[in-house]
């Protein structure tokens, strides 16, 4: 197959991880894709754990869960295809009731938003009267409705810390939840919730890079148990941990998350050497070109939310999005 100019410069993006062979076999979908978007007048949002192809190549807004819904407020093209799980999907449709919000794939779950339901939330508002509920992005729509405000990996100390009570109760993510516990002194109820991707690493897995990469930065997700995080030189969501490569230029770095992350961000920091663990999301992994292509080509996969859901989800996401955070 020959490759148009385009595609040869697309190809210059991801060719630190592709192979040329294995590119080949990509353009046309690539190809497709460009076309389509601009036929159909849409974006595509992808998370930081898309395949460097969709994230280098036919993305057009990329980051984390936090940098994806601010951006999906100002988008402006009719159609938005989230390349990443349902509940981002939702959380962008909330945002942008008037548009049509597409997922390569429907059954693009997540196994933090599928431990909890809204009668769940609920049982724990009953059993703990008055207490403010902060619900992690990572759950469906029907779920964000039962809550207070939603908070993400990158924003929870800020979110907890602007609510200015004792005890809230912070769900699904036990990690996550206990990870953060930690960092602001506020009493923390949770779910017995967890992420399938980050619950498998452990402290001898960290002990094990540490061995075998000396001098290694370790940097791990807060969805990781304690231990590891503890066994860790720092974490944070995913952008946060593009952040602390670019500000601390370390010469080694580990990335505990998800496979592609490492895969994509290296092409960022040519003078960091990225060790490379892995756990594959298996549901992340559902986006494909091929699975972006049809979605665009069909129109189909549409997400859509209730009415009546929708009104109360997006105050708990607006309300979150309100909360200033960093510098
Ligand atoms: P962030 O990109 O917000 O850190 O989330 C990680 C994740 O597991 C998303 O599903
Ligand atoms: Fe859910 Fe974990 Fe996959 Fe993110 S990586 S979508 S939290 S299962």
């Amino acid at each position: 197959m020959t490759m148009t100019v385009n595609a040869a410069d697309l190809y210059q993006r991801v060719s630190h991880v592709v192979p040329a062979i294995e590119w080949a076999t990509m353009v046309e979908d690539v190809e497709a894709i460009m076309r389509l978007k601009v036929e159909r007048n849409a974006v595509i949002l992808a998370h930081n754990y898309m395949t460097p192809e969709i994230f280098h190549a036919v993305a057009d807004i990329t980051g984390d869960s936090l940098a994806l819904a601010r951006e999906a407020i100002d988008v402006e093209a009719e159609v938005i295809v989230l390349a990443g799980v349902h509940f981002m999907a939702e959380t962008a449709k909330l945002l942008n009731p008037d548009k049509t919000v597409l997922i390569p794939d429907l059954a693009s779950g997540c196994s933090l938003a599928e431990s909890i339901t809204a009668a769940d939330v609920r049982a724990l508002r009953a059993a703990n009267p008055g207490v403010p509920v902060v619900t992690y992005v990572n759950t469906s729509a029907a779920v964000k409705a039962e809550s207070d405000i939603c908070c993400t990996s990158g924003n929870a100390v800020e979110i907890i810390e602007s609510l200015g009570v004792p005890k809230v109760i912070m769900i699904p993510d036990r990690f996550l939840a206990a990870n953060i516990a930690r960092k602001t002194g506020v009493e923390v109820i949770t779910h017995p919730g967890a992420c399938e991707v980050h619950e498998r690493f452990t402290p001898a897995d960290i002990a094990d890079i540490r061995e075998k990469w000396a001098g290694v930065t370790v940097l791990a997700h807060p969805e990781c148990p304690p231990n590891v995080v503890d066994a860790a030189d720092y974490a944070g969501s995913t952008a946060q941990m593009v952040s602390y490569v670019a500000n601390q230029h370390p010469k080694r770095v580990a990335l505990i998350t998800e496979c592609s992350m490492s895969d994509n961000v290296a092409q960022q920091f040519p003078s960091t050497e990225f060790v490379r663990p892995c756990n594959l999301c298996p549901h992340m992994k559902r986006n494909t070109l091929a699975s972006i292509r049809h979605a665009l080509e069909t129109m189909t996969n549409e997400v859509t939310v209730p009415a009546d859901v929708a009104d109360r989800a997006r105050t708990s996401v607006e309300r979150m999005l309100a909360v200033k955070v960093g510098k």
